[in-house]
């Protein structure tokens, strides 16, 4: 029998979708300590529970006449107050969409759409790819975008900011909190410079939202973006503010879903349980961010009192409560990952970008960190599920995986001229 192109390639990736399918089970089968937040978040309990009736029973569209939709439509209506409880904002300011890349994209081009004369953004060299790439592309299409800089805590110069704000500036487009660092951004001082100069001010609060206390009512924020599955709802929804005013075209044409301002049936599961997890963000906010930060300090601190030769990157006071960037000399972050990876520990490091590439994380190139520290670079990020048990297993397994990677190290202080060289090397390429 002769088998079409279509069953050839089938049969040709066989192996490779059991081995899918083997990962898959592996990583479900145990159990881990995860401590990468920062990526994305366990689903709560709770949220799951809210959601379910809405895939299972309540199914029709909120915008039917008839009542099995509308009584959908109500539950829409309850999460939108929920999601501005925690926002600080009024139920019209909130825009439902599918991510916090979605918001971002439809902030930035609204800015420019609502202010066509004017030609000139403003974010900075440490902005998620959500952000940068979106002002990359508009610099081919005439804009022109200035990247503020970051010192070697990876915070701004608001003389800098100053100096660039222009009356052509449309847009300010800042991040709250660097997902990488945790680094926090000194935001209501950073609006007011934008208002005084007329820009608009759209602020990237993915990692900012449920870890520091907001209210857009006395914020100087336009538009803010956020991210259900950063705060344990699950991926794939997302929320934008914009301030009531604020001139705003959307980025999704269609239906008038979202009062016109984001076209498409909305993801009715998926807004029930952003607005469930975004009540359980605020009843937690207090006691759930000290908690964090006292077991991400005790992380933090024992680390760097029994390893030698590292260093926390990021802003030691201005720092998101659950996160730490520890650069440890002379060894590769990625190999550190592996063998925590033996032990079930899940974090994550800033150098290998999404393509797979080696080159080092953007952020941390912007703070201008050297090559040693560069390379060898992890991120620990808590949640209110972190436990004080799963920090002592950290703590246990980390000096003997660091020990053993500098033993095996090509990079060790007698190869300092070779370092030198390649320093020297990264910062003629940057
Ligand atoms: C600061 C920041 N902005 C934007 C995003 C993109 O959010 P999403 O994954 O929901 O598209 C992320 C995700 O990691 C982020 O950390």
């Amino acid at each position: 029998m002769e088998l079409n192109v279509n069953q050839q390639s089938l049969i040709k990736n066989i192996p490779l979708i059991l081995s899918c399918y083997h990962v898959k089970l592996e990583a479900m089968q145990k159990d881990c300590i995860y401590l990468d937040n920062n990526a994305t978040t366990k689903v709560d309990p709770e949220v799951i529970e809210a959601m379910l009736p809405y895939l299972r029973d309540y199914y029709g569209n909120p915008s039917s006449m008839h009542t099995f939709g509308g009584q959908v439509g109500k539950a829409v209506r309850q999460a939108r107050e929920q999601v501005a409880a925690l926002l600080g904002a009024d139920e019209s300011e909130i825009i439902f969409n599918s991510c916090g890349t979605e918001g971002d994209n439809a902030a930035i081009r609204a800015a420019l759409l609502a202010q066509p004369e004017k030609r000139h953004i403003i974010t900075t060299q440490v902005e998620h790819p959500a952000v940068l790439n979106v002002c990359k592309q508009l610099e081919t299409q005439g804009y022109s975008v200035t990247y503020l800089s970051v010192n070697r805590q990876g915070q701004l110069d608001l003389n800098e900011l100053e100096a660039s704000l222009t009356g052509n500036t449309a847009l300010v487009t800042i991040m709250y909190a660097n997902n990488e660092t945790g680094t926090v951004f000194p935001i209501e001082q950073i609006g007011l410079r934008a208002k005084e100069r007329g820009a608009l001010f759209h602020v990237d609060a993915v990692q900012a939202v449920g870890k520091i206390p907001l209210n857009m009512k006395t914020s100087t924020i336009d538009m803010l973006t956020m991210s259900g599955h950063k705060i344990h709802a699950p991926k794939g929804i997302g929320a934008l503010y914009v301030r009531r005013g604020v001139r705003f075209r959307p980025l999704l044409i269609g239906g008038g879903q979202e009062r016109g301002r984001r076209a498409g049936t909305e993801n009715v599961p998926g807004i029930v349980a952003l607005g469930k997890a975004a009540e359980l963000e605020l009843f937690h906010i207090e006691e759930a961010t000290t908690r964090e930060k006292r077991l991400r300090d005790r992380l933090e601190q024992t680390l760097i009192a029994t390893i030698p030769e590292c260093e926390v990157n990021g802003d030691p006071t201005q720092r998101l409560p659950n996160t730490t960037n520890i650069g440890f000399k002379y060894i590769e972050g990625e190999a550190i990952l592996l063998h925590l990876n033996k032990h079930n520990i899940c974090a994550s490091s800033g150098s290998a970008c999404s393509s797979g590439s080696l080159e080092p994380s953007h952020v941390l190139r912007a703070m201008g960190l050297p090559y040693t520290i560069l390379h060898g670079s992890i991120r620990f990020s808590l949640c209110r599920y972190t436990t004080e048990a799963e920090i002592d297993a950290v703590l246990s397994v980390m000096p003997s995986v660091v020990e053993r990677l500098r033993a095996l190290s090509p990079f060790k202080s007698d190869q300092a001229n070779w370092l030198q060289q390649q320093e020297q090397a990264l910062l003629t390429k940057s």
